[in-house]
């Protein structure tokens, strides 16, 4: 039986898992940073990679050691080159290609995107594929075509801030603290969705796949400023006002993220949706775009919440391109941006 190390820090989560070939996850480490990034209110790039140079090799070590499995019996070192922070990325890349050379393994590039959809797969005996991927996180709101594990076809993405990052970021000025995407959830629980009309930007454009956040959270700074509530990062608001603003805007988000979707899986014919990324443990989204997507006959699959926030278990993918494409080589470099889809 043939077995990978994968290795995952595109972010802030230092992650690497030790996998079978047929899918068996022998070990599974992911050490998070939030407490370090909270007081900046997001992810600040270069204590990131700071912080993933202390843990990269302890996270390793951990994955090595909890499955018993040795240097000589892996087969290769997958690393999610693209896309990323550029220092983060590098610390993942020049640890795989390290351990690549003394390990004397074949390295295969895994782009994180594609891993958050392939997430859908695991644990799953039916292949994923043809599918609409949706990979909708705290960096990243995008719709692909995969026909195969190693074809993708972008439909579309966010132009500006990632829905997560939307949700975090809102989350701020309800004095809910960083990552408040979970939190300003919650609340919403206890809101009218229907108190404050914010806007669905590109929402009826059915031309384009593609999201746009950035001015809906402006308009729900807008919404707190025109309220005599500038001081919006106290938590002085009134208890049910946060709560009809938490709601109001959550639904906003996720009208234009069912709306999108539905396009997606009109314009390709696909049969089924494969959901990844941390927004997708989202209660209300995950009800409304099932509801959608079964009123038109098709399926919805969602990764299990362990493998929805980031991880190296996802990585899995590398399987998939070990057994159709060449190894990559150690010219491997990293692609912090969203400009390949291998
Ligand atoms: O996939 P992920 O771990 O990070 C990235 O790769 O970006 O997703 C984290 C994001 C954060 O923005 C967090 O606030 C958001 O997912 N999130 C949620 C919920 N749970 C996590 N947003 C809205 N509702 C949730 N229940
Ligand atoms: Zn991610």
């Amino acid at each position: 039986m043939r077995i990978l190390l994968t290795i995952e820090s595109t972010c802030d989560e230092t992650a690497a898992a030790i996998i079978t070939e047929d899918g068996n996850v022998l070990a599974d480490c992911v050490a998070g940073q939030e407490d370090l990034h909270r007081i900046y209110e997001g992810v600040v790039p270069e204590i990131a990679a700071r912080a993933h140079l202390e843990r990269i090799i302890p996270v390793i070590d951990r994955v090595m050691v909890d499955s018993g499995v040795t240097p000589n019996q892996l087969s290769a070192i997958a690393v999610a080159t693209q896309p990323g922070l550029p220092g983060s990325l590098l610390v993942g890349l020049s640890a795989a290609k390290g351990l690549s050379i003394a390990w004397n393994l074949p390295l295969v590039a895994v782009n994180h995107l594609h891993a958050h959809v392939y997430a859908c797969s695991l644990g799953r005996s039916e292949p994923i594929f043809p599918c609409v991927g949706f990979v909708v996180s705290g960096g990243h709101t995008h719709l692909y075509r995969c026909e195969s594990s190693h074809d993708w076809v972008p439909l579309g993405g966010t132009i500006d801030d990632a829905a997560g990052e939307a949700f975090d970021k809102v989350a701020v000025m309800l004095g809910i603290p960083f990552p408040g995407g979970p939190r300003l959830a919650k609340l919403a629980e206890s809101g009218n969705p229907k108190a404050f009309q914010f806007p669905r930007p590109l929402m009826d454009d059915s031309k384009r796949m593609d999201f746009s956040f950035s001015g809906l959270k402006t308009a729900v700074r807008y919404r707190l400023v025109s309220e005599g509530k500038q001081d919006f990062t106290s938590l002085n608001l009134d208890p049910q006002y946060r709560c009809d603003l938490a709601a109001s805007f959550q639904q906003a988000v996720v009208d234009c993220l069912v709306a999108k979707a539905v396009l997606a899986l009109k314009h390709t014919g696909c049969e089924r949706l494969c959901l990844g990324g941390g927004v997708a443990a989202n209660k209300v989204f995950r009800q409304q775009l099932g509801d959608a997507i079964n009123a038109i006959g098709r399926e919805l699959v969602i990764a299990k919440p362990e493998y929805c926030t980031d991880n190296a278990v996802m990585g899995a993918l590398a399987w998939e391109k070990i057994r159709a494409l060449q190894p990559d080589s150690l010219d491997l470099d990293i692609h912090p941006g969203l400009v390949r889809h291998r």
